[in-house]
């Protein structure tokens, strides 16, 4: 009786810590970034399944109205707008901007820059896939430090 009820104790002992763990490791991994976007357009949530790939954060979508005083807002210059916005750890993304891109701006973590952008919406970004088919389009960080070019990439010859 002793040894049995001594089992059962132990046993939910080591499901509740296994719990606690298992929260704590989920905290550590997935930082969530709020996407803002127009609630009439689509290819911002598929760009949101890409930015989640891989599971190291989530993406919380919040339906805005009115993007352009978003963009404006967060300093978004109008050559480099597109449809959504997403503020990830400070920095603001705008646009259909490849999710390794992301990953290195958050590490490099470089002096006077804002954000990155893909201006419009080139075919073939992540979220704006068609086939094999791609447009030429960069990457710009922008901010005080002024604009650059962080990722160039090539279209497709068709
Ligand atoms: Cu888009
Ligand atoms: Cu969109």
């Amino acid at each position: 009786m002793l040894f049995r009820s001594n089992q059962t104790a132990r046993r939910s002992f080591a499901s509740a810590a296994a719990m606690l763990v298992a929260a704590c490791a989920g905290v550590a991994q997935a930082a969530t970034y709020t996407m803002y976007r127009d609630p009439g357009c689509g290819c911002c949530l598929a760009w949101a399944d890409h930015m989640e790939q891989g599971e190291k954060h989530e993406i919380k979508t919040v339906d805005h109205p009115d993007m352009s005083a978003v963009k404006a807002e967060r300093g978004v210059p109008g050559d480099l707008r597109s449809c959504h916005t997403l503020i990830a750890d400070g920095y603001v993304i705008e646009g259909h901007v490849p999710a390794a891109d992301v990953e290195r701006l958050l590490a490099e973590r470089p002096e006077g820059v804002t954000g990155l952008a893909v201006a419009g919406m080139p075919m073939g970004s992540p979220g704006m896939e068609h086939g094999a088919h791609r447009q030429a389009f960069e990457v710009i960080a922008f901010g005080p430090a002024g604009r650059s070019v962080r990722a160039s990439y090539p279209g497709t010859s068709s």
